[in-house]
């Protein structure tokens, strides 16, 4: 797995990284917003999946398990993080209402492909 890690400037920092599994891509790689504001990242793989994992990395390095998908069209919430995975198994999102300072971090998407 590699990272593509970018500097960060504002009140809440948001950064996605670049998974290197040859099939997931990430967006936007990197972003800033201010507490209080939605945001959504995506992840899209060029193959279909068998299943599909967000993570979060905060600064002390920890890494937080987010969501797992196993199946296509579905769409689960933890705390404030809604995040969903098309019937294909090839596009997620992660989206975050009212973003807080807990939620800066690296976030990452892994794929398991068929
Ligand atoms: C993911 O797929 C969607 C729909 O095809 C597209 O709009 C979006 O730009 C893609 N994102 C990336 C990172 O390729
Ligand atoms: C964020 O999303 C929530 C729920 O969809 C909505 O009620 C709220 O107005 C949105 N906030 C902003 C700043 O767009």
């Amino acid at each position: 797995m590699e990272t593509l890690l970018q500097a960060l400037v504002g009140i809440l920092g948001l950064q996605a990284a670049w998974v290197s599994s040859q099939v997931l891509l990430q967006s936007p790689l990197s972003l800033s917003i201010q507490e209080g504001e939605n945001l959504t990242i995506n992840c899209n793989s060029s193959q279909s999946l068998y299943a599909l994992h967000w993570y979060r990395q905060n600064y002390d390095g920890e890494f937080i398990f987010l969501m797992l998908f196993r199946k296509g069209g579905e769409e689960k919430s933890h705390e404030k993080l809604t995040a969903k995975l098309d019937a294909k198994m090839q596009q997620s999102s992660l989206s975050i209402t009212a973003a807080q300072p807990s939620h800066s971090g690296t976030y990452f998407c892994g794929g398991e492909a068929q």
